[in-house]
């Protein structure tokens, strides 16, 4: 399929959004045109952060239609794939790093019904994800160390990515392939020219300026890569 035809998706990230006021963000990013919500959820042990679980992915479930991206940096992910599918996640994307093995996870999220994702962390190669690649429904490319919001994009990814995009288009599915850390205006450009068609942005779009506003640079972003993507 030409690049151009692909649904290129923004998903802001809630971990750079105020805690304390997660139902205006929420409410803010669905009125700027967000097509998800990203939910990154964090056990202080696959990473050094603590975010979340599942009864806040509940909370946000409770207050918009859009689809719920759940981020599992958490090291034992078939323990949590239902809780997060019945607080209302509609993509489970655990890492193939965790202790979990990949193959069972895909299994058991397809078997409960819910739609799953395999992420790699940015020293990873996607060789990691071989087993499963082509029954995932998103594959996630980390651009940051997972962990922590408003990290510089690394560009060391982008041929990781690259590589992404000729396996998924030879398999000839239509899986996401999502890009996440330090995505701005910028480095969404130089993103959906490799490839991308899932975008996380977490302090692109919460951290100062208005978020309507932060959204449309966004997708005028992501428009313009791909257009360079076909070119
Ligand atoms: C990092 C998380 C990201 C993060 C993105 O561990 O997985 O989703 O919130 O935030 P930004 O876009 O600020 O890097
Ligand atoms: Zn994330």
């Amino acid at each position: 399929m030409p690049t151009g035809r692909r649904r290129l998706r923004l998903a802001p990230s809630l971990l750079s959004a105020d805690f304390a006021a997660l139902g205006d963000a929420v409410r803010a990013a669905e009125a700027g045109g967000a097509d998800a919500l990203h939910l990154d959820v964090m056990d202080g042990h696959f990473v050094p952060n603590i975010s979340f679980g599942p009864a806040l992915v509940a909370a946000v479930r409770a207050r918009t239609r859009l689809p719920l991206d759940v981020h599992l940096m958490i090291s034992d992910p078939l323990r949590y794939l239902e809780p997060f599918h019945r607080s209302g996640g509609d993509t489970l994307v655990f890492h193939v790093e965790s202790d979990a093995d990949p193959e069972e996870v895909v299994r058991r999220a397809h078997a409960i019904g819910v739609e799953v994702g395999g992420a790699v962390k940015p020293e990873t190669p996607l060789a990691a994800l071989d087993r499963v690649f082509d029954r995932l429904d998103q594959v996630l490319v980390m651009s940051v160390h997972p962990g922590f919001s408003g990290q510089e994009f690394l560009p060391d990814v982008v041929p990781k990515l690259r590589e992404a995009r000729r396996r998924i288009d030879r398999s000839g599915t239509t899986t996401d392939l999502s890009i996440d850390g330090g995505v701005t205006a910028s480095t969404a450009v130089v993103a959906a020219e490799a490839g991308a068609t899932f975008f996380v942005c977490g302090n692109a779009v919460f951290a100062g300026g208005e978020v309507a506003a932060n959204l449309r640079r966004l997708r005028a972003a992501v428009d313009e890569g791909a257009v360079r993507a076909i070119r």
